[in-house]
């Protein structure tokens, strides 16, 4: 019999940062920027996770305005999950090259439900050969009778409206919004045709979120899951043709034959996007998925608070190791790394970028925000909102309840590695990201490093025991 060694797998609460000397005066000296992709960057490492619990467009709209991202969940249709990701990439922008255009003769019950449907405040009136006949805004629409009504007759006209040429300078475009207290601004070309549309809304935004995670365009940065099986390249294909910044490939098991072959053959279909593969959890599965092109790693076999794919299947590894062992790995690529699950506050996600880490994927502390998808439940006088793991029964039945079903499965044959709870509500997620951002930003300066890069380099972790740990939490005191 041959001898067999055990490793110690260590997670979050098994360590903490040894304090080191620190040049860093106070923690707006710090800076958080990373990469969440080789060519992506944002300002907060911080992704939200592609569950149907906690990424749909205004989670991804929130996330990108604070400097984070999103990744809109795949357990939808193609044709929904396109529908979000147009929802984030047209949430602002500097200029709308395509704004929404009606013709004079549709009704105003029309308008109205496309408004409601795509969440716009306004809509162009165009003639057949795209000439700018009027602007029509929820105000004109609001005291419509019955509906029947066409957009001709509530419409502003196109001569008591503020127009710019195509080329107008963004500054020179701020100027005219003000002089007259308008909220849209079409830019319209020598023959009268709809060129694009600057918005007084997109402009306040620009200046309220300096640190946006945005791309040249000035649209706010978004990515979406798509799967191995079934209709995942059509589907890929339709997220790019969006505009989609990144495509995440979500298994739970990345590293198998079946992963590193959709990963192959999505790098070759689409060369220009990049693409996010996992889940893995060792320098192996990170080596692999690298050599088939991934522009970044996300790492975690079970760490996450809904999962239970360790109990069920018995595999996995802690997620402290999985991230240390993966980073050293990617990092000769140039690889970034994703510490996805098991992230409960800013000390664990402190921990996971020091580890190796440029970005940490959170589900729970999201899921209890206002932007995630799902309505409030209130229990005893407590706000919730509802969290479910992507492998649990309940999220499974939704899978085979969609029109076009992302993958065929049969409930009877499901072993559910994930389960589904609530979660405290925690109002909005940029107020969650900004506490997790303060911490972090405090992290990093007992560890003496005033970027990412330098907390790689100078972040010493401690093993600790029981006793440790318990000395860590509040102890010996009475509840207030
Ligand atoms: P947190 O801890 O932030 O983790 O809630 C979010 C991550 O958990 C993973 N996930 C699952 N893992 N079974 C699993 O084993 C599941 O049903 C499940 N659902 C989500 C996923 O990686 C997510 O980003």
């Amino acid at each position: 019999m041959h001898e067999r060694s055990i490793r110690l797998g260590l997670t979050f609460d098994d360590v903490l940062l040894v304090p080191k000397r620190s040049g860093v005066a106070t923690r707006a000296q710090v800076d958080t920027r990373s990469r969440l992709t080789r060519r992506i960057e944002v300002a907060v490492p911080i992704v939200s996770a592609n569950m149907d619990a906690v990424t749909e467009s205004a989670m991804a709209i929130a996330m990108a305005r604070e400097g984070g991202i999103g990744i809109i969940h795949r357990f939808l249709s193609v044709e929904q999950q396109v529908a979000e990701v147009r929802r984030v990439k047209r949430a602002e922008s500097i200029v709308i090259d395509e704004p929404y255009q009606f013709g004079p003769e549709r009704t105003v019950r029309d308008a109205l439900a496309f408004m409601e449907e795509h969440g716009s405040a306004g809509l162009l009136v165009v003639n057949g050969a795209g000439q700018l006949l009027g602007l029509v805004t929820a105000r004109d629409l609001l005291f419509a009778n019955g509906g029947d009504e066409t957009l001709a007759s509530v419409m502003t006209p196109r001569e008591r409206l503020v127009t710019a040429p195509p080329d107008v300078d963004p500054e020179e475009a701020r100027t005219i919004l003000h002089r007259h207290r308008i909220e849209k601004l079409p830019l319209v070309d020598a023959s009268g045709r709809l060129a694009g549309l600057i918005t007084s809304r997109d402009i306040r935004s620009r200046l309220k979120h300096p640190w946006a995670t945005k791309d040249p365009k000035g649209r706010l940065r978004v990515g979406a899951a798509v799967g191995v099986r079934g209709d995942y390249l059509e589907r890929a294909a339709a997220l790019v043709d969006e505009g989609v910044d990144v495509l995440v490939l979500d298994v739970a098991h990345g590293h198998t034959e079946a992963a590193l072959a959709a990963l192959e053959r999505l790098r070759e279909r689409f060369p220009d996007t990049d693409i996010v593969a996992g889940n893995v959890a060792t320098a192996d599965g990170a080596r692999d998925l690298i050599a088939r092109g991934a522009d970044a790693v996300k790492v975690g076999v079970g760490p996450g608070s809904t999962c239970t794919t360790r109990i069920v299947t018995g595999a996995g590894v802690p997620q402290l190791t999985a991230i240390l062992d993966c980073a050293e790995a990617a990092a000769p690529h140039g690889v970034p790394i994703i510490a996805d699950g098991g992230i409960r506050n800013s000390g664990d996600l402190t921990k996971a970028l020091a580890a190796g880490a440029s970005t940490a994927m959170l589900g729970n502390l999201l899921a209890g925000t206002e932007e995630s998808p799902g309505a409030l439940v209130i229990r005893n006088g407590r706000q919730y909102k509802t969290y479910r793991g992507m492998a649990s029964l309940w999220a499974a039945a939704r899978r085979q309840s969609l029109d076009r079903p992302v993958e065929d499965e049969d409930l009877s044959q499901i072993v559910a590695e994930g389960v589904e709870a609530t979660v405290p509500y925690r109002g909005k997620a940029g107020d969650v990201l900004g506490q997790l951002v303060g911490g972090l930003r405090s992290g990093m300066s007992y560890c003496g490093a005033r970027t990412i890069a330098e907390l790689w380099e100078r972040a010493e972790f401690i093993q600790i025991t029981a006793a440790g740990w318990k000395e860590s939490l509040p102890h010996d005191i009475e509840p207030a």
